[in-house]
């Protein structure tokens, strides 16, 4: 089974030396270059985990937000990044492991190809490590597949109902629908979501 590929950085690392890189739009999408541009503060702190060659926090750094961080444990990317933006804060290149991190509170998490990157059993954790590093009413925007793939992932599929199950512990739901501007690859295969931060994680009795 393809899911049992030990998907490490290593793994990763591979996939763009090779330039076995499907994933990457080459630009900004338009579903979160919309989501960005109605943003109103530009001080706010923002993560892209597994953000890749990071074309968002390009877009995000040109457009004037300075608390922009993109993070990937693959070290190529950021490499990749670096030398397309070289004016972007070398602090705010973070090569890590998204689920290492600890006691970082940021305001808005961006979502783009990381959580359909991660092993399915890894669901939940995705959801928990989001809420642990965002502040209270922070958000988590962006979008995930809302289809099955017919090969083996990654990326691995699914549908928004379980999906929900994994987000409604530690996140309000303000916005979880079908993509209606996906780039023209992904249309009618996506859903876009912001989900507000919950004070503390409620689980169903
Ligand atoms: C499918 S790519 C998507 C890249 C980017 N989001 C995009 O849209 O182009 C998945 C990315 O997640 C990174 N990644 C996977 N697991 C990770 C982890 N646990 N911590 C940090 N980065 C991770 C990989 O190195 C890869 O760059």
């Amino acid at each position: 089974m393809q899911e049992e590929l030990n998907l490490t950085s290593e793994y990763w690392s591979a996939r763009y030396q090779s330039g076995q890189t499907g994933w990457d739009a080459g630009a900004v999408t338009t579903p979160l270059k919309s989501y960005i541009d109605q943003l109103e503060d530009k001080e706010i702190k923002i993560l892209i985990p597994g953000g890749g060659n990071g074309y968002e926090a390009e877009y995000l750094h040109r457009n004037g937000f300075s608390k922009v961080h993109l993070l990937d444990f693959a070290s190529e990317p950021l490499q990749n990044f670096a030398s397309r933006v070289p004016d972007f804060p070398k602090e705010h290149l973070l090569q890590k492991d998204f689920f290492d991190m600890e006691n970082e509170q940021y305001d808005l998490v961006l979502e783009q190809t990381f959580f359909c990157a991660l092993p399915r059993g890894w669901r939940s954790n995705y959801a928990r490590q989001v809420f642990q590093v965002l502040k209270p009413n922070g958000k988590l925007a962006g979008v995930l597949f809302s289809t099955e793939f017919d090969r083996q992932g990654p990326p691995f599929g699914g549908s928004a109902f379980e999906y929900q199950a994994y987000f409604e512990p530690y996140f309000h739901f303000r916005h979880f629908e079908p993509c209606y501007n996906s780039i023209e690859p992904r249309q009618g295969r996506e859903i876009f979501m912001v989900l507000q931060r919950k004070e503390r994680p409620q689980f169903m009795a």
